[in-house]
Parts: structure tokens; C-alpha cells; sequence
């Protein structure tokens, strides 16, 4: 069995799965419960000044009869006075030591504010703080959430301040409402933090009643942006982790955060740069027993490849992603068509005719029969067919050798900057 465990900037916990900072983590009640049925760490539900929560304050997108495939929310942080949660952080600490336990704060962009319940939690006991600049609804007309995680230099001196006093690791929560992610992840790490966390709910509208006209979800007839969540960010949040981890002026860990419903996902995150990875919708569609399954499968996985310990797969995957100018412009694959598989939907033939490149040609053989052959020389290689292929296998993607050696866009401007002002052809290139 591998080693599972994980060193996040000093944090440790038994495996790399830790609860997000959510309606699963509101109480000593639930984490404890967590605790109990395997998951490495949690971000306690925000803390800050005691707030009010409107109903209703969900939503979610379901997507070809897969529910929660997004998931919106209008929820604010903690509605519990501070004392009632630290006293409840005390206790889970004190029965569960080995486990990473993180207080998520968030308070007004005040100095004092910050020193202040930086204290307070730290007394407690916890192994860390998340500071959330995130949340990209409500609070924000106070200062507060993203209307702080947007702007590089409130992060960055708000990072510093938790840093004056703090004796525990700093994680830098992020929003996601951002143009460029990298800015406000450097911000954090010029202001101190020992980590980031990203990403935050990502501004949405879920959807709107055809009958009544509200939005949904609605208070009372009326709604407001929410933060969407669960497995359809996970590309967007991967990419961020991912941009963050290539950066050369972030160099801090990350906690990957994002539509993280099972094992697989965590390893990609992993993979991309995430020391470990945190959890909210897949536990609020399926609860606290899906950790079984990760720990299981990570176990599996890492044993198969024969890696020893899960902190070795850590970012294996961030020199594989780069810019598009360092992509090779003549690296081919062509789609095949495996006859014995195709049912003859004819679904890749009317996608490559009517959006790719009408190279997708329908014959007839010997026997009379039809059947779809790939005129692989002016195929360009999109992909289209065999991702709209209901059949796996039927269509597959094949390498084909170029005539040319490889080539990058950086590399071809760079040669014909120097071969410009002399007699060679540069269309050749
Ligand atoms: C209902 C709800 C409440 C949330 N509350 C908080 C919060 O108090 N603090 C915070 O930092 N993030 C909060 N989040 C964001 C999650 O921690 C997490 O960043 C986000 O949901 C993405 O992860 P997921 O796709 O696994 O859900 C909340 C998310 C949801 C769905
Ligand atoms: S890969 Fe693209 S261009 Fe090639 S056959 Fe499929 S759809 Fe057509
Ligand atoms: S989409 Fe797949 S199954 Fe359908 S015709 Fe094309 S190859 Fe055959």
C-alpha cells in the first residue's frame, strides 16, 4: 500500500482528501463524522461576523439524466457565533489529532479585524488558515470576498497582515472571477502565504422559471448571481491550478479545488500541480462515504504504476502544459473508422460535413453494404467524429509521420525573423 500521506506547506494529513470549506464542514458534529469515515482534513465553514442566510439558496444543472452535474449557490459563511465553532474546532482537534483541521476566515479588509480572529482561531488549535477572497456573492458590498480576491494588492496586503501574527500555515483561498488567476495567486505569495487554494464558486445564473419568470433559485421573486460549483468547473479549475503551478513568481503549493467527485479527479489535479485536493458538491450530492472509494481507487492506482507515495505525483504533469506558440505545428493524427464497431449512426458523417472538414466519405462495398471511410489526407485531425462516436473504439485517433521535422509557431517566427533580408523561400517553412 502506498503512503497516502500529504505535507501541504507544513499542514500534514493521513491522506490528500480534505473537505472544502461548505455546508459539510459547519459543524463539529459533521466533521467529526467526516473524521470517522476516512477523509484527511477539512476547511472549517467560514468564519467571521455571525451572518444571515436567505431560502431558498440552491440550485443545480442536470445534464443527460446525470443530477448535480453543476451546482449553484447564494449561501453566505457560517450563520454560528465564533465561540459556538471554536469551541466545536477544540473538541474535533482534541479527538482527532492525526487530521488537518483549517479555519476559513473572513472578515472586513481591517488590520485589527484580521489580527484579531487570526488569534482567536489559532488558540484553538487548528493547522492552518484559508483567508477566503472568494465568495462571489453577498459580503462583497462589504468589502469582503471577491470584491478583495479581485484586486492584487488588497490579497496581497491582506495575506501580509494575517501574516504579522499568524504561527500557522496561511492558504490564500481564490476567486475565480478574474481575467488572469496568476495575479492575484502571485499577489498571495508576495504578501506571504505559505499556500493557495483555488478555485472558489464561479459567478453564474442557473436558470429562470418558464412559467413564472423567476429566477432560479429565487427569494421571494427576486434573485442574485450565485457561485457555481461541482463537476462542470473541474476543467476550468484544473486549468487554473494548472496556469498557477507553471508560473515561475507563485512557487507556493496548491490545494486543488474544483468538481473533485472521485478519485481520478484528484490525481489530475495532482498531477497538475495540487499537493492535495479539497471536496464540497460531490459530498453534498453523495455524502461522506464516497472517501472510501478514493482512498481505495488512489491506493490501487499508485500501487499499480509502483509509486511509493502519493507526494511523488505531485505537479508530474506541469511541464506538459505550456502556451500554443510551443505546440508542434506538424504532428498529425487522422481519425480511422473501424468498420466492425460502427453501428452506422452516421453521426460522425454529418458532424465532419457540416462543422470540420467533409472528409468523412460513405461507400459502398462488394456486397452492397455501407459503410464510412476517413479520406485521411484531408482529414485535419479535430477529433470531432470520435468524440461525437456513441461507440467506443469505432473510431480511433491515429498518429500519422509528417513530412516535416517538428516545428513550434515560436520557433517558425523566430526562423523567419532570421531569415528575413536573405533569398530562402520562407513559405517552405
Ligand atoms: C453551498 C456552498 C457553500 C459554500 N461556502 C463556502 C464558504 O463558506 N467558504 C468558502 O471558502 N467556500 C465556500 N464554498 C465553495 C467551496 O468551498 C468550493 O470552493 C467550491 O464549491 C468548489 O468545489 P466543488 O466543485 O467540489 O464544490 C461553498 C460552496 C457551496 C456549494
Ligand atoms: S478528425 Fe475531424 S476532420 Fe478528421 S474525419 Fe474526424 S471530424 Fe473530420
Ligand atoms: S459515429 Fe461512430 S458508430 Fe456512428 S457512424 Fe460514425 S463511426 Fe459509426
Amino acid at each position: 500500500m502506498a503512503d497516502l500521506s500529504i505535507n501541504l506547506a507544513g499542514i500534514k494529513s493521513p491522506n490528500p482528501f480534505w473537505l472544502a470549506s461548505a455546508p459539510p464542514t459547519n459543524s463539529g458534529y459533521q466533521v467529526q463524522r467526516a473524521f470517522e469515515a476516512g477523509w484527511g482534513g477539512a476547511v472549517w465553514k467560514t468564519l467571521g461576523e455571525p451572518i444571515l442566510n436567505v431560502s431558498s439558496r440552491f440550485a443545480a444543472i442536470s445534464f443527460n439524466g446525470q443530477r448535480v452535474m453543476g451546482f449553484n449557490n447564494i449561501e453566505l459563511i457560517t450563520d454560528r457565533p465564533l465561540e459556538e465553532n471554536l469551541k466545536e474546532i477544540y473538541e474535533t482537534k482534541k479527538r482527532f489529532p492525526d487530521r488537518a483541521i483549517v479555519a476559513s476566515l473572513m472578515v472586513e479588509p481591517k488590520r485589527e479585524k484580521w489580527h484579531e480572529i487570526v488569534k482567536r482561531v489559532e488558540d484553538v488549535g487548528v493547522d492552518g488558515l484559508e483567508l477566503n477572497f472568494g465568495c462571489p456573492h453577498g459580503m462583497a458590498e462589504r468589502g469582503m470576498g471577491s470584491a478583495s480576491g479581485q484586486v492584487p494588492e488588497l490579497v496581497e496586503r491582506q495575506t501580509y497582515w494575517v501574516k504579522e501574527v499568524a504561527r500557522t500555515p496561511v492558504i490564500v483561498k481564490l476567486t475565480p472571477n478574474i481575467t488572469d488567476i496568476t495575479a492575484t495567486a502571485e499577489a498571495a505569495a508576495q504578501g506571504g502565504a505559505d499556500a493557495i487554494s483555488l478555485i472558489n464558486t464561479i459567478n453564474s445564473l442557473m436558470g429562470v422559471d418558464l412559467d413564472t419568470w423567476n429566477t432560479i433559485p429565487h427569494v421571494a421573486g427576486k434573485g442574485a448571481h450565485g457561485g457555481y460549483c461541482g463537476p462542470a468547473v473541474k476543467p476550468i479549475a484544473l486549468n487554473m491550478v494548472a496556469e498557477c503551478a507553471r508560473h515561475p513568481r507563485i512557487r507556493i503549493p496548491i490545494s486543488g479545488i474544483g468538481g473533485i467527485s472521485n478519485w481520478r479527479d484528484a490525481v489530475e489535479f495532482m498531477l497538475m500541480g495540487a499537493t492535495g485536493v479539497q471536496v464540497c458538491t460531490a459530498v453534498m450530492h453523495h455524502g461522506f462515504r464516497i472517501i472510501e472509494d478514493m482512498i481505495e481507487g488512489l491506493n490501487h492506482y499508485l500501487d499499480e504504476k509502483g509509486i511509493a507515495s502519493v507526494m511523488d505525483i505531485v505537479g508530474k504533469s506541469v511541464s506538459k502544459y505550456s502556451d500554443w506558440g510551443d505546440l508542434d505545428l506538424n504532428y498529425k493524427v487522422v481519425a480511422r473508422i473501424h468498420r466492425e464497431r460502427c453501428i452506422q449512426c452516421n453521426k460522425c458523417y454529418i458532424s465532419c460535413e457540416d462543422a470540420s472538414h467533409q472528409c468523412i466519405e460513405r461507400l459502398v462495398d462488394e456486397n452492397g453494404k455501407e459503410y464510412l471511410k476517413v479520406r485521411e489526407e484531408d482529414c485535419v485531425g479535430c477529433n470531432l467524429c470520435s468524440i461525437v462516436c456513441p461507440v467506443d473504439g469505432a473510431i480511433e485517433m491515429v498518429e500519422v509521420p509528417s513530412e516535416h521535422p517538428p516545428m513550434t509557431w515560436n520557433e517558425r517566427q523566430a526562423a523567419l525573423g532570421r531569415l528575413s533580408g536573405c533569398s530562402v523561400d520562407i513559405k517552405s517553412l
